[in-house]
């Protein structure tokens, strides 16, 4: 099924010119870009996509880092694209992605682990209106 999902490089990932070699990755599988940008979340924009995580007790370093320099967010489209991107991001923790994922290969710490895709239909859908306009998304 095609799917489409949202994905950014978070801050760290920026900083550390790891923009092409994250976005390659995706590109490589097959997945298509069909919006990108790069932004600075505001507290109120990063609250209200991390709303599910609100009162856990990374939350607060989380909103910190997440706001603390650009992102470069895209949409990307594919088969099965929501369960791909997952795959090449790696676990969440660093220590736990297998070698080969971004987060496996590049990841530093739980906090500090590069990158964002959504984690299902419903989270897609919800983050990709966050992110983008409908007109910003290639045909
Ligand atoms: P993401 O939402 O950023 O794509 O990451 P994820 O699904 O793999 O992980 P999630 O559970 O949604 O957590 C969101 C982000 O919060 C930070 N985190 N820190 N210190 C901690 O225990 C902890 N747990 C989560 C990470 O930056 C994680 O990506
Ligand atoms: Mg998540």
């Amino acid at each position: 099924m095609t799917e489409r999902t949202l994905v950014f490089v978070k801050p760290d990932g920026v900083q550390r010119n790891l923009t092409g070699e994250i976005i390659g990755r995706f590109e490589r599988s097959g997945m298509k870009i069909i919006a990108l940008k790069m932004m600075t979340m505001s507290r109120e924009f990063a609250e209200k996509h991390y709303e599910a995580h609100r009162g856990k007790p990374f939350y607060s370093e989380l909103i910190k880092h997440i706001t603390s320099g650009p992102i470069i967010a895209m949409v990307l489209e594919g088969e099965n694209a929501i369960k791909q991107v997952r795959g090449i991001m790696g676990a969440t923790s660093p220590a736990d992605a297998e070698p080969g994922t971004i987060r496996g290969d590049l990841g530093i710490a739980t906090e500090l682990n590069l990158v964002h895709g959504s984690d299902s239909a419903e989270a897609a859908q919800a983050e990709i209106a966050h992110f983008f306009t409908e007109d910003e998304l290639a045909e």
